[in-house]
């Protein structure tokens, strides 16, 4: 969606109890993964279950401009990659939208290459930092050419010889480890990258699937050092892809604020780098039962029973930000609806994703009549348990979406739940990661409605 897209704004109105046996689609962290990889690695990638949301076709348009060949046969996605260090010049800048992870991760893939690359994307991605990244390209010796403050349009172009670094990840950043790391996969020599707080580890385990020669070593404080050797021969592999637990979230916290909500999510990812709001929730009372946990290409998955549930506040810990990082708007929405305060600490990162999302939802639950306190990292919310009083306070209560999809589902959840209806300005950029949201939640009985 580009910056001019019209917006559609949508209502969210108290529902009744919401049942369903529902599937999520695939995790957006993988199925960017997924794309980029195969179009990669040399020979046939075979995907199921990928995320068809904008932000991963994007990513896939991407490598089609860098010479992979992707199609789609029934229900499997097909790419023949170029192989290793073999990616081509794109004739024209890669646009990668409302997505920061299509966008920085391919910054670290075609960085090193020796001919130019120009990034751009919708006027949310614009705003975003991307010295995070350039910042290591440099010291490999890739020129950048950035507007003001290191921001998109981003032009690259690699040396003739790029040299390996060692570098600590200066924030807890899953996609600044992973464009370092796919950097070195066209530098000759081991590339190491320091992360002294685990994040999500998709890059790691995909890439070694993959064929890289990678290693990782946990030290006794959790420090990891993840050492890649370049140059490596990448292979084609078969990926199934399994539902990704940040879209979960927003039907979960709907079974859980609904009264008398019953449903079950199957296939839902697991790992444990990510699995931080269910952990939140359950801590909060929730009653989430994880059924028939198992292994499903490498990573654990399970199906969820969510029943709803009376919640009380709790203090998350800072150390668990990186493993709910996308959850706290939704976990906000839970947090609304608990008995007491909850109180949500080390939120830095939520000040630069798709929106500033510490000040969009502290706004949004303002004008929702939540009582709330925002801090420079931190949100407190004090929570209604019965939902009354909540929901647009005037006429004039819309929620400011501002280009990103988990505030606008967010507050959709919200609406579902709260005696008077919410209303949020654009539901059509939730199509960057969760096409098939207003389906699911209407198959369940949420009561919403586009405008
Ligand atoms: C992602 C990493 C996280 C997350 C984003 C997906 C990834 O971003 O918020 O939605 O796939 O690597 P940061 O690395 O900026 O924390």
């Amino acid at each position: 969606m580009g910056p001019s897209a019209p917006l559609r704004p949508a209502k969210a109105s108290k529902s009744p109890a919401l049942k369903g046996d529902i599937r999520i689609p695939g995790d957006k962290s993988i199925s960017h993964r997924s794309f980029m990889f195969g179009g990669l690695a040399a020979g046939e990638t075979r995907i199921t279950g990928l995320l068809e949301g904008e932000d991963v076709i994007n990513t896939g348009k991407a490598m089609q401009a860098m010479g992979a060949a992707i199609r789609k046969e029934g229900q499997v996605w097909i790419i023949n990659g170029v192989g290793n260090g073999c990616l081509l010049a794109p004739v024209a800048e890669l646009d990668f939208g409302n997505a920061g992870t299509g966008c920085r991760l391919t910054m670290g893939l075609v960085g090193p290459y020796d001919f130019e690359t120009t990034f751009t994307g919708d006027a949310s991605l614009s705003r975003r930092p991307m010295a995070r990244v350039l910042d290591p390209l440099r010291l490999m010796g890739v020129q950048v050419k950035a507007e003001d403050g290191n921001r998109l349009p981003v032009t690259l172009r690699g040396p003739r010889a790029p040299a390996p670094i060692s570098y600590l990840v200066p924030m807890a950043s899953a996609q600044v480890k992973s464009a370092v790391l796919l950097a070195g996969l066209n530098i000759p020599g081991i590339t190491t990258v320091i992360e002294p707080v685990m994040t999500r580890d998709h890059t790691e385990k995909m890439l070694k699937g993959f064929g890289a020669a990678l290693d990782v070593e946990t030290d006794a404080d959790g420090v990891r050092t993840i050492r890649l050797e370049g140059r490596g021969q990448l292979v084609g592999q078969t990926i199934d892809v399994p539902g990704d637990p940040s879209s979960t979230a927003f039907p979960l916290v709907a079974a859980l604020i609904v009264p008398g909500s019953d449903v079950l999510i199957r296939n839902v990812l697991m790992n444990p780098t990510r699995t931080g709001l269910i952990l939140t929730l359950q801590e909060m009372g929730a009653d989430i039962e994880i059924l028939d946990p198992r292994q499903a290409g490498g990573e654990d998955v399970a199906d969820l029973r969510v029943r709803a549930s009376e919640l009380t506040g709790v203090t998350v810990p800072a150390e668990r930000a990186p493993s709910m990082i996308d959850e706290y708007p939704v976990l906000s929405i839970a947090a609304s609806f608990a008995k007491g305060e909850t109180v949500m600490l080390g939120l830095e990162e939520l000040r630069v994703k798709e929106s500033d999302r510490l000040a969009a939802v502290a706004r949004g639950l303002e004008i929702n009549g939540v009582d709330c306190t925002e801090g420079e990292d931190w949100l407190s919310v004090r929570g209604r348990p019965d939902g009354k009083g909540l929901g647009a306070l005037s006429k004039d209560a819309v929620v400011a979406t501002c280009l990103d999809h988990r505030i606008a589902m967010s507050f959709l959840v919200m609406g579902l739940a709260s005696e008077n209806p919410v209303h949020v300005d654009d539901c059509s950029i939730i199509a960057t990661s969760f096409p098939e949201f207003m389906t699911i939640m209407s198959g369940m009985g949420g009561e919403i409605t586009v405008s």
